[in-house]
């Protein structure tokens, strides 16, 4: 059993508010029987769940984690160039799985995708994105006056002004950096508007979820642990999590 709200943003009927909507303007039918209560108990197994007349397939819902290689865009779809699509397994690629925010062309580590539109809008909205932490090699030395600045709020070459994030140089040209935000090329951004380009880097982590033990290239489920995790930093509905795992 679960909710009729979650089913259907499951099923990719919406995010969990347009989802409301469609529930409020009376489109949803159960058994064929209007339904405007979001938090109806269904159970798609034995149960018709319809938008519009049309029953809803019911995919599984799911959200994986990929240790991306350099050299693959991520876009569901690219005329030129490898998509990072095609780096999900076969039985993966029927699913409706879309990339959450995006890694560039070059850079490598963790990327995550997910059918489920309430999780993927609450990940990438800007107002609870989640920290992530980058490896980077990069020319020069990264100072405590560099780290002041970024804990500060930088200010990039073209006037964006990003949100405090954290330095933490490693050696000579290796730092690890920490954001909560995803603005375009951020980390290479940031780091050039301190004088220092990037020429390697890797997503280590997202929202405390880690590469370990993810080979290059490779994918894996994300455990029932993981998700709660995702949820809580990301302000979802535990409760409803806790129903499904
Ligand atoms: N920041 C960047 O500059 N590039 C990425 O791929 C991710 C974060």
């Amino acid at each position: 059993m679960c909710r009729l709200d979650k089913y259907l943003c499951d099923s990719g009927a919406g995010t969990r508010s347009q989802v409301k909507a469609l529930l409020k303007a009376g489109r949803v039918t159960v058994d064929g029987v209007p339904e405007k209560d979001p938090g109806r108990k269904i159970d798609p197994e034995r149960q018709s769940i319809a938008l519009d007349g049309e029953r809803l397939g019911g995919k599984r819902r799911l959200t994986v984690m990929l240790n991306k290689p350099a050299g693959y865009v991520t876009a569901t779809e690219d005329p030129d160039q490898p998509t990072v699509m095609e780096l999900l397994p076969p039985e993966l690629r029927h699913l409706d799985l879309k990339p959450v925010g995006r890694l560039d062309k070059a850079t490598e580590g963790l990327l995550l995708f997910t059918n489920d539109g309430d999780l993927l809008h609450r990940l990438i909205s800007p107002k609870r994105e989640v920290p992530k932490v980058y490896y980077a090699r990069h020319e020069g030395r990264a100072t405590a006056e560099d780290a002041e600045a970024f804990a500060r709020g930088l200010e990039l070459r073209d006037g964006t002004v990003c949100l405090p994030a954290k330095l933490e140089p490693l050696a000579e040209g290796e730092s690890l950096i920490t954001v909560c935000e995803g603005k375009y090329h951020q980390v290479r951004r940031m780091m050039a508007s301190r004088g220092m380009t990037v020429c390697y880097l890797e997503r280590r982590q997202e929202g405390g979820l880690t590469l370990e033990g993810l080979p290059r290239g490779a994918v894996r489920e994300l455990t029932g642990q993981e998700l709660l995790t995702l949820e809580r930093l990301s302000g979802g509905d535990t409760v409803n999590m806790l129903e499904d795992i």
